[in-house]
């Protein structure tokens, strides 16, 4: 870079940088900030958050959750259908029906939210890695494409959207899993599974295709938005000494005070702590299904002769 009078310092990020200016503009104009309704499945911990601009009425749907069962293998909707009953109530449209990633703890809604209320079905581009990799471990037949097409839209690291008039940019955070996204909509950003509230720390990263190197790299992007950007988690477990869910914090508080990633925490230190962490963590209780379901965008394996849906349990693979 002769010439360049930049100091020298952590390497330009365009796309962060996109995402700062988005954020800046919408702490300065109310406009410009969506409002965010959160419902929390307690049988899986998952936050579903709808987020609309209150000029047009347009919305998103990020993380929805299909009730399922284990025990009888038996879906429902409970979940999903108090957020298409808050949504026809408030009177909104929903544009997208958004996932930050394929989930491994519960199943996604969205095709059956997208039945009721419309929107694009829209993920990462990098969940074609996902599907590769799943795909082998359940052996799926060819029938199952792993090029993402079960999918209306595939977000690629800076893209734009946009929610009715409130602009949006997507970016790649991997890590947790290989196609993670954060969605930046207007000074809210929707994290998915990288950080967690500040007293519980962050995501495992020991996935097939996770890495927490990355994990971090991708939180220190996400932690380098304006301290005032509201961050949406999509998970809370409460942490010792906290006896009520939370899943909405901000980047100053995160820099301030997560117990994993506060500010001058080293990468490598990180690792170590994530890693040995992750070692002592069980499997999700519903991955074999969430994975299955989620790989095909929500959609139940296809149906054998007899016209039911399967899922497949490897035996010693995971
Ligand atoms: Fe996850």
């Amino acid at each position: 870079m002769s010439g360049s009078s930049r100091p020298s310092g952590p390497a330009a990020d365009p796309v962060v940088e996109a995402a700062t200016r988005q954020v800046m503009a919408a702490l300065a104009d109310p406009a410009l900030r969506p409002v965010v309704r959160t419902f929390f499945d307690e049988e899986t911990f998952t936050a579903t958050h709808v987020v609309h601009d209150p000029a047009t009425m347009k919305a998103a749907v990020i993380d929805s959750v299909l009730n399922y069962e284990a025990s009888s293998g038996r879906t429902k909707h409970g979940s999903a259908q108090k957020v298409v009953d808050y949504v026809r109530e408030t009177g909104l449209e929903v544009e997208w029906q958004l996932e930050t990633h394929a989930h491994a703890d519960h199943l996604s809604a969205a095709p059956w939210l997208q039945e009721q209320l419309g929107g694009k079905l829209a993920i990462g581009a990098d969940i074609r890695r996902v599907q590769d990799v799943f795909g082998k471990i359940f052996n799926a037949g060819t029938e199952f494409a792993r090029d993402g097409s079960q999918f209306d839209h595939l977000f690629q690291d800076g893209d734009t959207f946009s929610v009715g008039s409130i602009p949006a940019i997507a970016l790649h955070v991997p890590g947790h899993t290989p196609a993670d996204m954060a969605f930046v909509i207007g000074d809210a950003a929707f994290i998915g599974d990288t950080l967690f509230m500040p007293d519980y720390g962050t995501a495992r990263a020991d996935f097939p295709g996770g890495d927490a190197r990355m994990l971090f790299r991708s939180i220190r992007r996400l932690l380098s938005l304006p301290a005032e950007t509201r961050l949406f988690l999509c998970h809370d477990y409460k942490a010792p000494g906290r006896d009520v869910f939370a899943w909405e914090t901000t980047v100053g508080a995160e820099r301030a005070h997560n117990v994993h990633v506060h500010d001058g925490v080293a990468e490598d230190d990180f690792v170590t702590m994530r890693s040995a962490r992750d070692r002592t963590l069980s499997l999700p209780s519903l991955i074999m299904p969430s994975v299955q379901v989620n790989m095909r965008a929500g959609h139940l394996p296809e149906p054998e002769e007899n016209g039911v849906s399967y899922i497949k349990v490897p035996v010693n693979r995971l």
